[in-house]
C-alpha cells in the first residue's frame, strides 16, 4: 500500500499561528514515520487561496488578489521550511493545474446529473458593483437593535437572523447601502448521495477517530442539504458552463481539490503519474489531518464530490482531527499582537526542534490545550534538556572520556536482556499510537524510553563500577540510537545530531527490534543538545506577544525555607482510601507514626509502597481529606509522565532531617 498524505490546506491571506501549525507538524510526523518505516509515501500541502477573504484582503491592502497570494505563499513557504516541515510538494491552489481539474471534476458532476441551477436573492453593493459575503454587511440587528451587528448573527444578542433583514444595511468596505439583487447560482445535490456516504462511513468506522465519525453521523443525519458552490466573485475558478463565466465555484467547493491538482502538479515534475496516488483506491491509503471546523468539508462533502463523478478517485481512509490551541488563556490575534505567530516563531532565537517539540507534547489532541510560556520553558528544561539531553550526553560523553570513543560489543546479563525487553514493548506502544495518528502518546511513551534510559545509567553507575561500565555504557548507546530514529519524525534535527554525534553512517530506518551497531563506531566529545531556557527569556518574550505574569519562582528568605521540618520516613502501611478513586492513606514511621493521605493511587498500586524510603514534610497543619485525617505531605517530582516519590539515595534511619 502507498500511503498518501495531506493537511488542511491553510489559507492564504494570514500569518499563521501556533494553532494553524497543528495540522501540518501532525502530518509532518505521520509522514515521516511513515518514511522510515520504508512505505511509499506522499505528502501534499499548498495555500488555499481563493474565496472572498482574498479579495477582501486585497482591497484593504491595496493589492491585487494575485499579489495578496503571492505574498502570504512566500510566508507559509518560509514558514514551514524553517520548521523543517517535509512536504513532497507545497503548492497553491491558484495554479493552472486546479483550473482544470475543478473545472473536470465538475462537468463530471453535471453530467451525471448532481447539479441543478436554483435562483436567490442576494445583498448587492452597487458602488463596489459585488455581491457581499454575509460578514461584509452591518447595520442594526433586528431583534436587539445593536447597531454594529454584522452578517447573520448578532455579537450582542446571540441571535441569528437572515443578513438581509440587518435595519440601515452599509457595505462595510465602502459604507453604501446595499441593494437586494436577484442572481443565479449552482448547487451540488448531496441528498442524492445519503446512503452513499452512509456506507462510506461505516466502512472506515473503526479508523476515525470518534469525534469525526459521531460529528459526520449526525450531520448527514439531520438532514442533508444541497450546496451553493458558485459565488458573483472575479478571483477563483470559473464556472465552465456558457452563460457562467462570471462566476466563480465557492472556495470549500475547489479547495479540497486543491490536494489532487497539487500532486499534479508535482507528479509533472517529477515525471511520475498522479493516478497511482488518486485513481488507486486498492493500493493507496489516504490520510487526511486537519482542525475539527474542517470535518464536514473532508467526510461528506469532498467524498461525495468525488463518488459523483463516477471516475473511483481514492478515498480519505483515516481523518485525523485536532482541537484547538489557545495562546496564554485567550484567543490569538495578529491585529492586536497578542499570540505567537510564525514570524515571531522564526525570529524567538529557539530552535526549530524545541517549538516542534512542544507543539507536540502539548498537541491539542483529544481536548483543547494553551500554549503558555512558563509551559514551554518547563517541558524544554525538564524534557528535552533534563531528560534527553542529558542521557545522550552522559552516555556518548563517558563513552569518549574513558573508554577512549570505543563501543564494544558486551555479553548481557538477565537483568539487562529484561530492560531491553521492556525497551521493546514501549517501543511497540509507540508504534501503535503512531499507527493510529496519536502522536502525542506515542511521543510521551518515547520519553519513558528516555527516562528508562537515564534511570539504567544511573543505577550502574558506570563512573564507579568499572567491570561493567563498558557494558553500561553498550546498553545506553543503543538506547541513544534507537531514541534518535524513534524521535527522527517529531526533532528531525536532533536526531540527525544524535546519529552524528554516534558516528553512524547507515540511513536511520524503523528497524528497532535488533541491536543497532553501535559498536563499529568512534564516539568523538559531543556537544549538548539543547539549552535551557532562561526565566529572563520567558519575561521579555511574554512583554512583547502578551500573556498573563504568572509569579515566577519569586525568591523566599532562608527562614521560610527553614520553617519545613522535613523528615526521612519509612512507608509502614498504605491502603486505598475508602471514600475516593485517587488517594491512598499511608502510615509513614518517621520515628514515630504519622497517617498520611496522598494522591498517588493514579501512580502507585498501595502493596508497592509499604517499605518505600520518602521525604515527609511533617509540620504541614492537618486537613481532613473526604474523611481521612492527613498530618503531613510527602513529596514527589511531577512530569508530563506521572509522578515519582522522592526517596533518599543510601539506606537512612527513619526519622533523619531532610536538609
Ligand atoms: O480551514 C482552513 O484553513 C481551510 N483553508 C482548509 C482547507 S482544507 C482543504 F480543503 F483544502
Ligand atoms: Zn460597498
Amino acid at each position: 500500500m502507498r500511503v498518501l498524505v495531506t493537511s488542511a490546506l491553510p489559507y492564504v491571506n494570514n500569518i499563521p499561528h501556533l494553532g494553524n501549525l497543528i495540522p501540518v507538524l501532525s502530518a509532518d510526523v505521520f509522514a515521516r514515520f511513515k518514511r522510515l518505516k520504508g512505505e511509499e509515501t506522499l505528502y501534499i500541502c499548498g495555500t488555499d487561496e481563493h474565496g472572498t477573504a482574498t479579495e477582501t484582503v486585497a482591497m484593504r491592502e491595496g493589492m491585487t488578489p494575485q499579489e495578496v497570494c503571492d505574498k502570504y505563499y512566500k510566508i507559509h513557504k518560509e514558514s514551514y521550511e524553517w520548521l523543517n516541515i517535509s512536504f513532497d510538494h507545497f503548492g497553491r491552489t491558484s495554479r493552472p493545474y486546479q483550473h482544470k481539474i475543478t473545472q473536470h471534476i465538475f462537468l463530471k458532476l453535471y453530467e451525471n446529473g448532481y447539479i441543478f441551477e436554483r435562483e436567490l436573492e442576494q445583498t448587492y453593493c452597487p458602488s463596489c458593483e459585488r455581491f457581499l459575503a454575509d460578514r461584509y454587511i452591518e447595520g442594526e440587528c433586528p431583534h436587539c437593535g445593536y447597531e454594529h451587528a454584522r452578517g447573520d448573527q448578532c455579537e450582542n444578542c446571540g441571535k441569528v437572523y437572515d443578513s438581509k433583514d440587518l435595519i440601515n444595511a452599509k457595505c462595510s468596505i465602502c459604507g453604501e447601502r446595499p441593494i437586494i439583487k436577484k442572481t443565479q447560482h449552482l448547487f451540488l445535490d448531496l441528498p442524492q448521495f445519503e446512503e452513499c456516504l452512509l456506507d462510506f462511513i461505516e466502512e472506515r468506522k473503526s479508523v476515525w477517530s470518534n469525534n469525526a465519525v459521531n460529528f459526520s453521523i449526525a450531520w448527514i443525519k439531520e438532514g442533508l442539504e444541497p450546496r451553493c458552490i458558485t459565488r458573483d466573485l472575479e478571483w477563483g475558478v470559473h464556472v465552465p458552463l456558457p452563460g457562467w463565466e462570471h462566476k466563480v465555484f465557492y472556495v470549500w467547493f475547489d479547495a479540497c481539490i486543491g490536494y489532487i491538482s497539487i500532486t499534479q502538479e508535482y507528479c509533472h515534475e517529477t515525471h511520475t503519474d498522479w493516478e497511482e496516488w488518486w485513481k488507486d483506491p486498492d493500493n493507496v491509503l489516504l490520510y487526511q489531518f486537519m482542525g475539527k471546523d474542517n470535518i464536514p468539508f473532508h467526510t461528506v462533502i469532498f467524498p461525495a464530490t468525488l463518488m459523483g463523478t463516477r471516475e473511483r478517485y481514492t478515498l480519505l481512509n483515516q481523518i485525523s482531527v485536532n482541537e484547538y490551541i489557545t495562546y496564554e488563556g485567550g484567543a490569538f490575534s495578529k491585529s492586536r499582537g497578542i499570540g505567537v505567530f510564525c514570524d515571531d516563531v522564526m525570529s524567538s532565537g529557539l530552535p526549530p526542534d524545541v517549538w516542534r517539540y512542544y507543539l507536540y507534547i502539548n498537541r491539542p489532541e483529544k481536548q483543547d490545550s494553551d500554549f503558555y510560556w512558563e509551559d514551554l520553558q518547563e517541558k524544554t528544561n525538564t524534557e528535552l534538556v533534563g531528560n534527553l539531553g542529558n542521557f545522550v550526553y552522559r552516555t556518548l560523553s563517558f563513552a569518549h572520556r574513558y573508554l577512549d570513543g570505543h563501543i564494544a560489543e558486551q555479553e548481557l546479563n538477565e537483568q539487562d536482556r529484561i530492560f531491553l525487553q521492556d525497551i521493546a514493548q514501549q517501543i511497540d506502544s509507540a508504534e501503535q499510537a503512531l499507527e493510529a495518528c496519536e502522536l502525542k502518546t506515542a511521543l510521551k511513551t518515547i520519553m519513558v524510553i528516555c527516562r528508562m534510559g537515564n534511570q539504567y545509567f544511573q543505577e550502574h553507575e558506570p563512573w564507579k563500577q568499572k567491570d561493567t561500565r563498558e557494558k553500561t555504557v553498550y546498553v545506553c548507546a543503543n538506547v541513544v540510537a534507537k531514541l534518535a530514529i524513534l524521535l527522527e519524525p517529531y526533532i528531525p534535527q536532533t536526531s540527525q545530531t544524535m546519529w552524528n554525534q554516534l558516528n553512524l553512517s547507515q540511513p536511520r530506518v524503523w528497524n528497532l527490534a535488533r541491536t543497532l551497531p553501535v559498536s563499529h563506531t568512534t564516539i568523538e566529545a559531543p556537544e549538548l543538545l539543547f539549552t535551557p531556557i532562561e526565566d529572563e527569556f520567558i519575561l521579555k518574550m511574554k512583554a512583547k506577544y502578551g500573556g498573563k505574569t504568572v509569579e515566577l519562582k519569586q525568591p523566599i528568605p532562608y527562614e521560610h525555607f527553614e520553617k519545613l521540618d522535613l523528615r526521612v520516613g519509612e512507608i509502614v502501611k498504605a491502603e486505598s482510601h475508602p471514600n475516593a478513586d485517587k488517594l491512598v492513606v499511608l502510615t509513614v514511621n518517621i520515628g514515630q507514626p504519622v497517617t498520611v493521605v496522598a494522591g498517588i493511587k493514579q501512580w502507585y498500586d498501595p502493596s508497592d509502597l509499604v517499605g518505600k524510603k520518602v521525604v515527609l514534610l511533617a509540620n504541614l497543619e492537618p486537613i481532613t481529606l473526604r474523611g481521612v485525617k492527613s498530618n503531613g505531605m510527602i513529596l514527589a517530582a511531577q512530569d508530563s509522565s506521572g509522578v515519582s516519590l522522592l526517596s533518599p539515595d543510601k539506606p537512612v534511619a527513619p526519622g533523619s532531617k531532610v536538609l
